[in-house]
Formats: structure tokens, C-alpha cells, sequence
């Protein structure tokens, strides 16, 4: 935070901005990042719309294949975006998403997921969901299955199993001990006491690194803490958002998490909210987010991105305009804006793309926020267009 306050700073309202004057105040010439090789930006790939057309949260690279399979086989844009963030969910090594997620603070995941599907304008979702790996595919059952829209907790888990979803311990041995040296980090309740011949009377952060060397005693799993560490200093929002448009222009969009890490059992974040962390109309486009979901919960995001092209706005520009109403919230405030992180996406029937993170790195303050793009020959990634031409306060342990 001390490091943030002493940083040259640019904070302006970008409400009717457009990217060229984004361009120019955050250009690339100006970049403070030291990224070997810069991405292209929205900007510069997104001029010319493309159809068919599939884009998620950077998290999604590896994904996108298997979205456009299906696209170029002619195949429904809600299955493409299912099918690519279903590889995300399976994936134990994405700490933010589905299996092996960060569980909330009793060390339970409980995960968040919703659908749009443009074509019929059919809606569904699902919230603190535990024991069910594949939301997002939950989240379409609830849409196709039932006369809901959204089902939650215990009664999502049962509508799961009713439909036949596998029942799953989705704590991995690596989410585990994260959620140990978390509580270690947050209570001396979680060290050895006073009667333990490991107790430790110096300071209290003695005490906690004695507890983190029990918990990483071997050579893998220490080579775990890193990421561990950094993940308890940044309680991540993770997230993959993903939305597709076809060949002829129809639109489809998903949202899924395993939301704030060390959560309050029972917090929702954006992600299932219909007109938050996933919105599409069919004749418009499609919009999601990723990052602290109570901040786009306030501005409707998805909703007021769409609503913003529908009126003409780019997917960039749209974009930057919810993250300009997430910064009026706080009266433009940049010691409250310190405190979070957050990332616009979106896609129009064009076949245009977009993105906008508060933010001009991600916590690693050498990498650059970004987005996955596919547009029919091979994922890549793309930087998102900043709303602050500045690294996130804080620093990575
Ligand atoms: N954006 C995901 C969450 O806040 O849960």
C-alpha cells in the first residue's frame, strides 16, 4: 500500500470515453511493465469483427480449442462455451474454478455458475454449490430441465444428484493445505500451544512460519507455497467467463467459479447473477466479468455492458464504461480502489471483442491483464485495456 501511495498516478472518469482517448492515456509507449514480448491489444485485434468468434478470462487459453471445435462444426454457441470452461472446472491445477477450487473459510468449495443462451433467451444458474465438479453444466440443466432459473446450496446439490452428476470431494490436497496455512495465517489456533514442545515464544511470526515448515515438509510441497502464499496475501476471485458467437451470429455466454477464496459459507459473488457476471441478448452481444464479484453485483455489469453496445458503445469501450460506474461507486478513490481487482469482457454479433481490467497487470506486476481470444486459427492471448495505467497496489508475497 506504501509503495502504491508514492506511484505516479492517472485516474480519470472514462464514462463516454472512447479507446483511442484510452489509447492515449494508457498507450503501450507508455507501458511501466517489463513484458518481453507485449500482446495486442483489444484495440488492435478487435477493429474487424470475425465470426465464429469464442473469448474467455486468460485462465482459458488452453480451453478455447474445444469451444471452437464445436463452433466450426456448426454446433449450438452454448454448448461451445460449456464444452471450453468444462476443461477449466476438470482442471485440479486452476485453484479459482470447479475441482480443486479454494474452499471458503471451513474449508469447503462452494461453487457459483450460470448460462445464458441467446437464440431462445434462456437463462440459468446455480450458487453455493458443494460437491458438484461441473457447474456450468449444472447451470444449463436448471436452464433446460426445470421452470427455474436459479437454484441454490443444498438444493442445487440435489437437483445435481437427481440429474445424475457425480458426488465429489472437490478439495484437493493442494487447495487443503492452502486452506491450513491460511488458517494459520488468520489464528493462533491453528499453531502449536503453549504445552507443545514446538511452541514458539519469539514473535508471532515466528510462530506462523514454524507452523507453514509442518505443513510443506516436503521438497513438492513446498514448491507449492509460492503460489500459496500469494493466493492468502490476494484472496483470489478467479473465475472463467466465456461467450461465443457463431457463423450466423447467434450468441451464447457462461460464468463459473469457485468465488472468493476463504469466503463466508454461503457468499454468492457475481458469477450466477443473471445481468452481472453473465449477460447476453442475441441481437447485442454477451458480456462477463472476473474479480471481486460484489463490486460489479452494485453496477449490473453484464447488463450495462450490453446495453451500452446495444446504444453503439465497442466491447472495449462498454467495458470500460462499467468499470468507469465500479469507480464512481467510490468516488473515484484510489486508496478504496487499492483494495481489489476486477476484469470486463465482452463480444458483440459482429464478431468484435473486448476487455477492461481496473488494473494494468494482474497481481504479478510483470504480466499484463489479458484475455483469451479465438477467432477460428489459434487461441491467443490479448491485453486487456486498463482503466488505471497502474500495477495493483500490494505486493505478492
Ligand atoms: N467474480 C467472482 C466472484 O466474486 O465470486
Amino acid at each position: 500500500m506504501e509503495m502504491w501511495s508514492r506511484r505516479k498516478f492517472f485516474l480519470t472518469s472514462l464514462a463516454g470515453s472512447a479507446i483511442a482517448s484510452a489509447n492515449k492515456l494508457f498507450g503501450r509507449a507508455m507501458d511501466p511493465l517489463n513484458v518481453a514480448n507485449p500482446l495486442p491489444t483489444a484495440a488492435e485485434t478487435a477493429a474487424q469483427g470475425k465470426r465464429p468468434l469464442i473469448i474467455s478470462s486468460a485462465n482459458g487459453l488452453h480451453a478455447l480449442d474445444r469451444g471452437m471445435d464445436i463452433l466450426k462444426k456448426g454446433g449450438d454457441t452454448l454448448d461451445a462455451v460449456v464444452a471450453a470452461v468444462t476443461v477449466v472446472e476438470d482442471d485440479p491445477n486452476d485453484d479459482s474454478v470447479g475441482f480443486g477450487g479454494l474452499p471458503n473459510e471451513e474449508g469447503e468449495v462452494e461453487l457459483d455458475a450460470s448460462c445464458m443462451h441467446g437464440p431462445t433467451g434462456r437463462a440459468g444458474s446455480v450458487a453455493s454449490v458443494r460437491r458438484i465438479k461441473n457447474v456450468s453444466r449444472l447451470a444449463k440443466t436448471v436452464m433446460e430441465r426445470t421452470n427455474h432459473v436459479m437454484i441454490v446450496g443444498e438444493g442445487a446439490h440435489r437437483f445435481a444428484i437427481d440429474e445424475g452428476f457425480e458426488d465429489l470431494n472437490l478439495l484437493t490436497e493442494r487447495s487443503r493445505l492452502a486452506w491450513l496455512a491460511w488458517k494459520a495465517s488468520t489464528s493462533f489456533n491453528w499453531r502449536p500451544g503453549i504445552d507443545s514442545p514446538k511452541y514458539v515464544q519469539k514473535s508471532s511470526i515466528d510462530g506462523y512460519n514454524q507452523q507453514i515448515a509442518a505443513i510443506f515438509d516436503t521438497p513438492e510441497k513446498r514448491a507449492w507455497l509460492p503460489h500459496i502464499q500469494n493466493v492468502i496475501a490476494h484472496p483470489p476471485t478467479g473465475t472463467i467467463p466465456c461467450m461465443a458467437v457463431d457463423a450466423k451470429g447467434d450468441i451464447s455466454a457462461t460464468t463459473t467459479t469457485s468465488g472468493l477464496a476463504w469466503k463466508i459459507p454461503g457468499r454468492v459473488g457475481d458469477s450466477p447473477i443473471i445481468g452481472a457476471g453473465c449477460f447476453v441478448d442475441n441481437e447485442v452481444g454477451a458480456a462477463g466479468s472476473t474479480g471481486k464479484g460484489e463490486e460489479n453485483i452494485k453496477i449490473a455489469g453484464g447488463h450495462t455492458i450490453v446495453e451500452m453496445m446495444r446504444r453503439g458503445k465497442s466491447p472495449s469501450d462498454a467495458c470500460l464504461e462499467a468499470m468507469s460506474r465500479v469507480a464512481h461507486n467510490y468516488k473515484n478513490d484510489k486508496k478504496k480502489l487499492a483494495t481489489f481487482h476486477i476484469f470486463f469482457y465482452a463480444i458483440n454479433k459482429n464478431g468484435q471483442h473486448g476487455a477492461a481490467s481496473l488494473w494494468r497487470s494482474t497481481y504479478d506486476k510483470n504480466k499484463h491483464a489479458s484475455y483469451a481470444v479465438h477467432d477460428g486459427t489459434q487461441a491467443r492471448l490479448v491485453e486487456t485495456i486498463p482503466f488505471l495505467d497502474e500495477v495493483p497496489p500490494g505486493e505478492p508475497s
